[in-house]
């Protein structure tokens, strides 16, 4: 061994050292320079060559990269090891753990009712349907005057209905029918309209009973409109429900605004023989609707002589429980994360 080689492995041993002490990335980034670095020690062994004796040139050229390479890795290792330190200790301090995945950024949906609001609204407006709205506070004149409702009829009755206080009678609307009397006072017939919305209805609550829900009030107006014509728009209107075709059967119904009224049920859609759903009958309760009553149209400015029309009142809130196999209409207004978040 020359002292050349003596030399190199005391600067060497003492550059591992210094590496090794290294505690934090500036005190190694030092190191890195004052033995690795332009004017470092390594550079100057490597100016010293063109000085030394031929002959020993090779040798002392070898012995500083070898060198060079030594330090070079002990450095990378040092870095990488300086690293997980630093991680680990952020993990168990106050700092926080780079390694975990983001929080759960918590993303907004629609509700239930609007998707399937909006569905219908697309389904209507392709079979050529305004969409309407109506004000919620109404005046007591839409609400049930100009639907027929008498001032001694039983739907008018306080248990059902929210008045509002003040000199001219407002109520919350107790359904969306109010707004057939507006679409005819708006649109020149032959029109077709539907008004999605909210009701309101003084009640007390239970599964089945909310005091807060949706309709989707529909509406057409045309010349010798039958009981044919709403038999068919119904089906097309289920088909676009349910995605598939479905039988339905009227049953008299009474309401004041239509004469002749129905009930129409649809075959229950979910099985053949008797669910829940459909409380074991293989029918389910959905539509009510008739003709136009002669004294509506009257009411909306309209000549019965001249224009018939039918009329339908969707419960959208039970639309809405019946596709989804919810059982229990309060949850829809809840405004439970848990209950909106499988939506
Ligand atoms: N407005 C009625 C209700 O809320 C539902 C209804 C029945 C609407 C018959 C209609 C209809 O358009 O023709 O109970």
């Amino acid at each position: 061994m020359s002292t050349h080689d003596l030399n190199h492995e005391a600067l060497a041993a003492e550059a591992l050292a210094r590496i090794g002490a290294a505690n934090n990335a500036e005190a190694l980034h030092a190191a890195e320079r004052e033995f690795l670095g332009k004017s470092g020690v390594v550079a100057s062994l490597l100016a010293q060559i063109p000085s030394l004796p031929p002959a020993d040139r090779g040798a002392a050229g070898k012995a500083a990269n070898q060198i060079k390479g030594r330090l070079q890795a002990a450095i990378d290792e040092r870095a990488a090891w300086l690293e997980t330190q630093a991680i680990e200790s952020d993990r168990q301090g106050l700092g926080f753990d780079p390694t975990l995945p983001p929080p759960r950024i918590d993303m907004g949906g629609l509700h239930p009712i609007t998707q399937v609001t909006r569905e219908l609204e697309d389904l209507f407006a392709s079979m050529g349907y305004h969409i309407l709205d109506g004000p919620e506070v109404e005046r007591d004149y839409y609400n049930f005057e100009a639907l027929n409702i008498p001032a001694d009829h039983p739907a008018r009755d306080s248990q059902d209905t929210f008045y509002c206080k003040g000199d001219h009678p407002l109520v919350l609307r107790t359904h969306t029918s109010p707004v057939q009397v507006r679409a005819m006072e708006r649109l020149k017939p032959p029109f077709r309209a539907v008004a999605p919305g909210k009701v309101f209805r003084q009640e007390s609550t239970d599964a089945s009973h909310e005091h807060t829900f949706h309709q989707m009030e529909g509406l057409v107006v045309a010349k010798d409109v039958s009981v044919g014509h709403l038999i068919g728009a119904m089906k097309t209107l289920l088909a676009g429900i349910f995605g598939k075709q479905v039988e339905v059967r009227l049953r008299p119904g009474y309401f004041p605004f239509v004469e002749p009224g129905f009930e129409l049920d649809a075959r229950c859609p979910f099985c053949q023989t008797g669910c829940s759903v459909c409380k074991r009958s293989t029918w389910i309760e959905l539509l009510p609707c008739g003709l136009v009553h002669p004294a509506v149209l009257r009411a909306g400015g309209i000549d019965p002589e001249e224009w018939s029309g039918f009329a339908f009142g969707l419960g959208l809130s039970r639309l809405v429980m019946l596709r989804y196999g919810i059982d229990d209409v309060r949850h829809l207004l809840s405004g439970d994360l848990r209950f909106l978040e499988q939506f």
